[in-house]
């Protein structure tokens, strides 16, 4: 028990000092809420979903919840800039995941679903836009993207490639938007 909380409170404290280090690209002091990552992990069919990114993983808290809802067949595929925090993900040893210390720019392939963390909002516009265009390429027709931000600021950006809707989740720090994404309006 006291291992357990020594264990999550050092995790909270990794993150704070990644934020401290590199502020523009973590985008939040804190990882998402349990709720936000249910709320995310909500918005797909995860019967179809075998193809899966995640873009921005931190320290893995939603990570977590993608790997508990994917079919032992799935796979993902994790993005995340910085190599701290991409060794720590590859630390959870699951086969089903592969950990590339990549920006997400550099994602292509095909996939069923592609969550993102990434604070949009902070990155360069160029880079932001280069982003955006990869994960329109890469879920096709059918696929979805959901992507989390804590204000509407980037919804815009999103307009140029998506058609979304929106969910509030309040119960997150701050308060956030999800947003899931697709090239066309689900039948
Ligand atoms: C707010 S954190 C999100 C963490 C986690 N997904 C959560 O919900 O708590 C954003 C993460 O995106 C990563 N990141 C920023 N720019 C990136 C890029 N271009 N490609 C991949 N990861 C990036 C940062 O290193 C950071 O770990």
């Amino acid at each position: 028990m006291l291992a357990s909380a020594f264990t999550l409170m050092r995790a909270k404290a990794d993150f704070i000092h990644q934020f401290i280090r590199h502020p523009r690209k973590m985008g939040s002091v804190t990882p998402s809420s349990a709720t936000l990552c249910r709320a995310m992990s909500d918005s797909v069919c995860w019967n179809s979903a075998l193809r899966v990114a995640e873009l921005g993983a931190g320290d893995g808290v939603l990570t977590r919840h993608l790997l508990e809802r994917m079919l032992p067949q799935a796979q993902l595929d994790v993005f995340e800039i910085n190599a701290q925090l991409a060794d720590k993900l590859r630390a959870r040893e699951d086969a089903r995941m592969q950990v590339l210390t990549c920006s997400a720019e550099y994602l292509n392939g095909e996939y069923d679903a592609i969550f993102s963390g990434l604070p949009l909002l902070s990155l360069p516009p160029a880079l932001r836009d280069r982003i955006l265009r990869a994960v329109f390429n890469a879920i096709g027709e059918d696929g979805v993207f959901i992507q989390f931000q804590y204000t509407s600021a980037t919804q815009p950006d999103l307009s140029r490639y998506f058609i979304w809707q929106r969910q509030r989740v309040l119960k997150n720090l701050p308060p956030a938007w999800v947003y899931r994404c697709t090239r066309s309006y689900a039948p």
